[in-house]
């Protein structure tokens, strides 16, 4: 009886919330969609495809059933889904659209600076970019390199050093991004030989015109061009940071539809990423792609974002990752423990094994110590 007297309430609240948002969303023209099961909306289903890795397949599925503007709800709050680079500009430029967070959004963003708007937004944005100065960026670089290295390579005893070095920035979260893109790139250079090949060619050169207790240099980080289109290589197919939400400040309107004031917006980066309009044959890795980064059309590569919230964090990621990329391949060979390894987004794409390799010298270093190795100053 007490189950039939629940059930019934159940129904009741649904069909009672079904009727408000219907009365009270009549006045929109809201776009196609739907906001699956009342308050759990489409949460589980997406939060599925990321820890299964199938979300792109998911956000395709619906942009095909309901096209590029689509409503859905997630985390409780009603949301709408944009697809494209036209999109992508949208919720990045528009001013309407604020970078508001719920406890629900944090836990799956895991982000906290995000969380800020207007004066106090510009003045945080303007201390950090004052603070990641290339003077400021170099020594902090050389000792969270080594710390990121240790943790792609050694796992997860190093780990600890890497939140003493991380706490430096106050921006936890920042290096895990990082992190990924290195582990990433070891994933792909161990199944893409020529890539590697490439890749070890320029970075032996850059050794070889230095002399044994010489330190890397900006001048060096520069030349290191294929590298950088092979790091975006790996950015594009697998983005640490898998889209971006906003919220709407007041009723706004897109391609004729109206988002009413409190609604979400989110867009995935993987939509345009593997999109084969913008990218030919978009699963294959292909650091040449690159070569020519003005027939990339805009606003589709976007692992940093874009507009005023664009990751202030770009160079010192770019400085890390080139670093760690100099001294693995022109000291160490590695193979996968799992070739076929899978990967799972939690929300930051994560091995599910944790990545092991085998890792063995290839060309020992001549210098005293990998501190010393590891020392960059400008130049
Ligand atoms: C490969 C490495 C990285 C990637 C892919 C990445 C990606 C992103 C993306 C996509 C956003 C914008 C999110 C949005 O608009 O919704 C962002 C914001 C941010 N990133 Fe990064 N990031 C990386 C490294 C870093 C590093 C190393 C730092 C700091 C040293 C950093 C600091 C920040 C900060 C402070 C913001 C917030 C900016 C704002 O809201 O105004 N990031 N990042």
């Amino acid at each position: 009886m007490a189950l039939i007297v629940l059930v019934a309430a159940l129904l009741a609240l649904f069909v009672h919330l079904i009727i408000k948002n219907h009365r009270f969303y009549c006045i929109y023209n809201l776009p196609p969609g739907d906001f699956g099961i009342p308050v759990v909306g489409q949460t589980f289903s997406l939060l599925h495809s990321l820890r299964s890795n199938t979300d792109d397949q998911w956000f395709r599925t619906r942009i095909k059933k309901y096209g590029p503007v689509s409503k859905m709800s997630v985390l409780g709050s009603p949301t709408v889904l944009l697809a494209g680079p036209a999109a992508n500009h949208f919720i990045f430029t528009n001013e309407s659209l604020v970078l508001t967070q719920t406890r629900a959004l944090r836990s799956l963003l895991g982000r906290s600076i995000l969380t800020l708007n207007g004066d106090e937004l510009k003045q945080v944005r303007s201390a950090l970019q004052g603070y990641l100065r290339p003077e400021m960026v170099l020594p902090m670089a050389r000792r969270l390199t080594l710390a990121v290295i240790c943790s792609v390579v050694f796992g997860q005893e190093a780990a600890t050093i890497v939140e003493t070095l991380a706490a430096d920035f106050q921006l936890l979260g920042a290096h895990g991004t990082t992190s990924a893109l290195i582990t990433f790139m070891i994933r792909h250079l161990a199944n893409e030989p020529d890539v590697l090949t490439k890749i070890t060619e320029e970075q032996d050169e850059i050794a070889d015109n230095k002399g044994t207790a010489d330190v890397l240099t900006w001048e060096d980080v520069s030349r290191m061009k294929y590298t950088w289109k092979a790091a975006m290589e790996t950015l594009r197919t697998v983005p640490p940071v898998f889209g971006s939400f906003r919220t709407a400040a007041k009723d706004i309107k897109y391609q004729g539809y109206d988002i009413p004031k409190g609604w979400k917006v989110f867009a995935a980066q993987s939509i345009t990423h593997l999109d084969s309009r913008f990218f030919n044959d978009p699963t294959k890795f292909d650091p040449a792609r690159f070569d020519n980064r003005s027939s990339i059309p805009p606003y589709s590569f976007l692992p940093f974002g874009g507009g005023p919230r664009m990751c202030p964090g770009t160079e010192f990621s770019r400085v890390e990752t080139m670093v760690a990329m100099h001294y693995l391949v022109t000291q160490f060979r590695w193979k996968l423990c799992f070739k076929e390894e899978t990967y799972k987004k939690d929300p930051k794409p994560t091995p599910v094994f944790g990545l092991p390799v085998e890792l063995e010298w290839r060309r020992p270093p001549s210098t005293a110590d990998a501190w010393n190795a590891l020392y960059i100053h400008s130049g």
